[in-house]
């Protein structure tokens, strides 16, 4: 048997998984035998304080580091089995970061910035316009950041994380820097992307006010995770 391509009904699998980070005195269990098993089309909100292990988390999630023990299963790939490269293309295929700001490139339009992203993983014939019109920015396509509010960057910031349409979305604080409204509208827009496309979300945040549009809430405290209070 294939250890490495088990339970691939799960979008996410994490099994005890652990993760120490820094050296000597500042070393920190980030991860403490963690477990988490995500559907597809599901919404999963992590909350908990500063420092808790949230974004290091996601990092193991999303193939970006590797536990130092128990594994992690995307779709049934265990991620600790894919070497760099392997992790690399996996990451470009599978999964959609949104982070805290759009992090978008000044120079380009919002529809440019969905096809370089297309581009860069060999899709030429991206179609930025229905992934626009699925976030609410079709009027904006032609906008550079610097024209769009923060609640539309970070939308824009959607559109291209669904772009190579990866099938687990991983949001760490997607709305830290965001007004309330402008919040609801961006967790919306993930909740529709889990409940209409099947898409995977976990999302990290602070904010207590958008947790009524998630499927499941969690607490991380010190490494832990647990069902939140
Ligand atoms: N690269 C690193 N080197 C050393 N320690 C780190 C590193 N990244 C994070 N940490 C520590 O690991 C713990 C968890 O951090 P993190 O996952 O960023 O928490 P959160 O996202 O909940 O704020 C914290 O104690 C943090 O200081
Ligand atoms: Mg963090």
């Amino acid at each position: 048997m294939n250890t490495a391509t088990t339970s691939p009904a799960l979008a996410l699998d994490i099994r005890d998984a652990s993760l120490e980070l820094g050296d000597g005195d500042a070393r920190v269990r980030a991860l403490d035998s963690v477990w988490l098993q995500v559907e597809p089309g599901e919404f999963v909100a992590i909350v908990g304080p500063s420092g808790s292990g949230k974004s290091s988390l996601l990092a193991v999630a999303g193939a970006l580091t590797h536990a130092d023990s128990g594994t992690v299963r995307v779709h049934g790939t265990e991620l600790g089995a894919l070497s760099g490269n392997a992790a690399a293309r996996f990451r470009r295929d599978t999964i959609g970061f949104v982070f805290q700001s759009g992090n978008l490139i000044p120079a380009l339009t919002a529809a440019d910035q969905l096809r370089l992203v297309g581009r860069l993983a060999g899709n030429r014939a991206v179609d930025p316009a229905p992934l626009l019109k699925a976030v609410g920015m079709s009027a904006r396509a032609d906008h550079r950041p610097g024209q769009l509010s923060g609640g539309e960057r970070q939308r824009v910031g959607i559109a291209r994380a669904l772009v190579n349409a990866p099938t687990l979305l991983l949001g760490d604080e997607p709305t830290a820097a965001l007004d309330r409204a402008r919040s609801h509208e961006v967790v919306r827009v993930l909740a529709e992307q889990a409940h209409e496309s099947n898409v995977a979300v976990v999302m990290v945040t602070h904010d207590h006010d958008v947790l009524e549009h998630c499927d499941r809430v969690l607490e991380m405290v010190d490494g832990r995770l647990s069902p939140a209070a």
